[in-house]
């Protein structure tokens, strides 16, 4: 069983169609989370979660740890505000700490890290491998990440026209000022990419083998 962890908030956005596709082909069975759907406080770093390995908020995270625990393989997703994984994100890892203590329950496990941004995807995923490999030990057997360039300024309604967003910032003067329509085909989709879609099926195959290697 796969536990796959959406950080993206928009709801089937290109982050959650890229993890539905990673669990589907890799003939699992998954469950995904959409973590904007749940109050996930931040991390009180309290240090109370060493005794029992368990945190002491009781928020949504309380019921993930024992899913976390019994999955075959860990797999996160995330999208980049503002250069890092989104806050949903972040929150999900650092409440991952009660996992970490005197008998890391993570240590070999199976993880896989999905990255979704405008441009800075590549460094997003970097974050969440690290984060899952070097804190918790797990065995990340692969990685994807998605530059969409599509900016939130494509569906805020003032993109052609606000002085400060990024269509403003990355255009010539004289492009912005041609720039005079937003259409939906400007807002780009994984599916579009070849190149990405292979990077989820194969990891979708390395999953699928470094669990058949798990029953050996
Ligand atoms: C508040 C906000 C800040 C963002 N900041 C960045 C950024 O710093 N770097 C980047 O590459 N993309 C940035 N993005 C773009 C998102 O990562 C991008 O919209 C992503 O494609 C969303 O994926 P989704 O469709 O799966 O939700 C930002 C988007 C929002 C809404």
């Amino acid at each position: 069983m796969l536990l796959v962890i959406n950080g993206s908030p928009k709801p089937h956005g290109n982050l959650q169609r890229m993890l539905e596709k990673i669990a589907q082909d890799s003939g699992q069975g998954y469950e995904l989370v959409n973590l904007a759907k749940l109050k996930i406080s931040p991390c009180l770093g309290c240090v109370k979660c060493a005794e029992k390995q368990r945190c002491i908020q009781p928020d949504d995270m309380a019921p993930l740890y024992d899913k976390i625990e019994a999955a075959d393989a860990l797999i996160v997703g995330g999208v980049i505000y503002f250069g890092h994984p989104n806050a949903f994100t972040h929150t999900f890892l650092e409440r991952l700490f009660p996992l970490r203590h005197l008998h890391p329950s993570t240590i070999g496990k199976l993880a896989a890290a999905v990255c979704v941004g405008g441009d800075e995807a590549e460094a997003g995923v970097r974050e969440i491998s690290y984060h899952l490999s070097s804190y918790f030990n797990y065995n990340v057997v692969g990685s994807v990440f998605f530059n969409s360039a599509t900016p939130p300024c494509f569906i805020c309604g003032y993109g052609t026209t606000c002085q400060y967003g990024g269509p403003a910032r990355w255009m010539t003067p004289d492009e912005f000022a041609n720039f005079t329509e937003i259409t939906p085909e400007m807002s780009q989709k994984f599916e579009d990419h070849p190149e990405v879609v292979k990077a989820c099926e194969t990891l979708s195959q390395g999953l699928r083998e470094a669990i058949a290697n798990l029953a050996r």
